[in-house]
């Protein structure tokens, strides 16, 4: 049985790439959106089985461009998001201006499904660009396309994402670790294979008109996720927590470089804890729990970040 046509933009990233193999798994068609086919088309091909998987390069704003990718399809998937502007990649085009423009022509198209991945706690954190920019796409989308699912995860990981791999590297590397705001801020790690499992729950049971949290099955706060982290990579390092005129004096100076480490707006965006909000639907009421802890999860490749590799002592 061949499943619906879904195009999916972000496909390249960490959720996306996890998405892919899940819908196509399932037996629908996926269309995968990327800026440049040569650098991410060689991974994006390996994700579905022939057949299943199309790889289109476009520039995002264009709009002629667009309307032709989403016009024959059942469900368009918007993953495409940033943590830190850079010249045109703007938070006000990625998070408001790009999804502006696809669910207006989803609509237009008659599309039967619009899922958009946000981000948990924005509506408090009204000190971060990148909040309010999300929180400004999501209210143009439900304006374009009411029926359109929202989801707002927590902190997704897993091998693939810049968040474990890069704390592993600098934990390793660094002969101690600043932590900013005590590192109480707590966080509800979803794995991205569970991430993936609600967006085809969505799909499958046609969840429309609904902004739903994604969360994991603990909460945990930012100095146990580094606690946790060291245990798995048999490092010991002392947790210094930074006073914050400190932290923000060093976020400007990376916010300087090309890929930057940390951002004065994720400074102000880590204050927020990143857990349920309590007024919203979760992926416990659409009947997902998520039980993959994130000790055990990542105990499955934290030995690369080993000295010696896996079986080192
Ligand atoms: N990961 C998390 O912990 C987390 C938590 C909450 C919310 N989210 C949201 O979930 C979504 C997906 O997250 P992710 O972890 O999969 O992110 P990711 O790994 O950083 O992937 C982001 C995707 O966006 C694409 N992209 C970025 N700028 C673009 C541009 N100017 N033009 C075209 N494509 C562009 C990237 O394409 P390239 O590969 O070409 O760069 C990539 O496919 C994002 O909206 C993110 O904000 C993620």
């Amino acid at each position: 049985m061949i499943g619906k046509n879904i195009l999916v933009f972000g496909g390249s990233g960490q959720i996306g790439r996890h998405l892919i193999r899940r819908l196509t798994n399932n037996n629908h068609l996926v269309t995968v959106a990327t800026r440049n086919l040569h650098t991410k088309g060689s991974i994006l091909k390996t994700q579905g089985n022939p057949g299943y998987i199309q790889i289109v390069e476009t520039n995002i704003f264009e709009e002629e461009k667009l309307y032709n990718l989403i016009k024959d399809k059942d469900v368009c998937i918007n993953l495409i998001g940033i943590l830190y502007e850079s010249k045109k990649n703007t938070f006000k085009n990625i998070h408001v201006n790009f999804p502006n423009i696809i669910s207006r022509i989803s609509k237009e198209q008659k599309l039967e499904q619009f899922i958009h991945i946000s981000a948990l706690g924005i509506e408090k954190a009204k000190d971060s660009q990148y909040a309010l920019s999300k929180l400004e796409g999501e209210m143009k989308i439900i304006k374009n396309f009411p029926e359109a699912t929202i989801l707002r995860p927590s902190i997704i990981y897993s091998i693939d994402d810049n968040f474990t791999t890069n704390l592993m590297s600098l934990l390793n590397l660094m002969p101690f670790f600043p932590i900013y705001y005590n590192g109480k801020t707590k966080f509800s790690p979803l794995h991205v294979s569970d991430m993936s499992q609600i967006i085809l729950s969505i799909i499958e049971k046609n969840i429309c008109s609904e902004i739903i949290e994604c969360v994991g099955p603990e909460e945990i706060s930012f100095k146990q996720i580094l606690e946790k982290l060291l245990f798995s990579i048999d490092r010991k390092k002392i947790l210094i927590p930074f006073p914050l005129v400190i932290a923000k004096l060093l976020a400007f100076f990376l916010e300087k470089f090309p890929k930057p480490l940390l951002t004065r707006d994720q400074l102000n965006l880590l204050k927020y804890d990143n857990v349920l909000s309590g007024n919203r639907k979760s992926n416990i009421d659409i009947g997902f729990i998520s039980k993959l802890k994130f000790e055990n999860e990542i105990k499955k490749y934290s030995y690369m970040w080993k000295r010696g590799g896996e079986y080192s002592k």
